[in-house]
């Protein structure tokens, strides 16, 4: 069984985008800047946002943390980010999930404007991926799966791909892109009958279900190629997936592990989004 790692993966995209804007800088003084907003102080966010600003800074895009307890009013993180959306200092923005209850999370799509909108949350960047055009910004996991399907040559053109989650994170825009690469996709979630009957007929099974170490051995054949999106700390406190790790014994043609598959390339996706937001505004696109 092949074990397809992110990080070669992640790397080379984030190089690619190094080179991209020190190339634009050489000509625009000013560089991209990021803005991450953090509500509350859930401990993977908080490791997530750490993440995202020194990655960022590692490549030259400018990024700083804005933190809100997580009793602030909805009211007033929206107020912050109409700021941002009218600050032509600024080039990205990110409202880190999971929120506060208080928070509308249909309402909070439409707050960064799509121009600003990294995570491609706003509904008229996900309503672009839904016409078929997947050439501007594009959900950060599900364009990294894509990429790393295509680094390790796994063909998307004509597959039969099960994704199962439909988060407007992860499955849903997946499922638009994997469409727009000419995959025949079938949306699975909780509630679809005969689940294994549909992942053991596919050729690529994505598992963005949330649900740790779910998915064993019988969901999957010998020719399945299986992209492990869940990451969950387990009672021992090992970082483990939505698949179960008797997958790295079994019969199946490719895994990612977690840590260390799908993960590095949610952070390059977002650097690159962040590069596309700048390059828009500046005319390079
Ligand atoms: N929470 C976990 N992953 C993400 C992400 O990619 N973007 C945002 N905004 N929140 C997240």
């Amino acid at each position: 069984m092949q074990i397809l790692y992110g990080k070669p993966v992640a790397e080379q995209i984030l190089s690619r985008v190094k080179a991209d804007l020190a190339s634009i800088l050489t000509q625009n003084k000013a560089a991209p800047r990021l803005v991450v907003i953090l509500v509350g102080d859930e401990p993977a966010s908080c490791v997530y946002v750490k993440k995202k600003t020194e990655i960022a800074q590692s490549i030259g895009i400018l990024s700083e943390v804005i933190h809100f307890s997580s009793t602030t009013n909805p009211e007033e993180v929206y107020s912050k980010i109409e700021e941002l959306n009218h600050d032509s200092s600024v080039h990205g923005i990110l409202l880190q999930r999971p929120l506060p209850q208080s928070f509308d999370r249909f309402d909070i799509s439409t707050w960064i404007i799509p121009e600003k909108d990294v995570d491609c949350f706003h509904p008229t960047n996900l309503g672009r991926l839904m016409t078929g055009d997947s050439s501007k910004i594009v959900s950060c996991t599900p364009k990294g799966i894509l990429y790393l399907l295509d680094y390790y040559k796994i063909k998307i053109d004509g597959a039969l791909i099960s994704v199962i989650g439909r988060s407007a994170i992860v499955g849903r825009p997946l499922c638009q892109i994997l469409t727009n690469r000419n995959a025949t996709v079938i949306q699975c979630h909780s509630k679809t009958k005969n689940l294994k009957n549909l992942t053991l007929q596919s050729d690529i099974v994505v598992v963005a279900a949330g649900v740790p170490e779910f998915f064993g051995p019988e969901f999957f054949g010998k020719k399945s190629v299986v992209i492990d999106v869940g990451i969950h700390r387990s009672s021992n406190g090992k970082l483990v997936g939505d698949c179960s790790s008797k997958l790295m014994t079994s019969e199946i043609s490719a895994l990612t592990p977690v840590p260390g598959g799908v993960g590095p390339l949610t952070i390059a996706t977002l650097m690159e989004n962040t590069l596309f937001c700048y390059k828009l505004r500046n005319g390079h696109s």
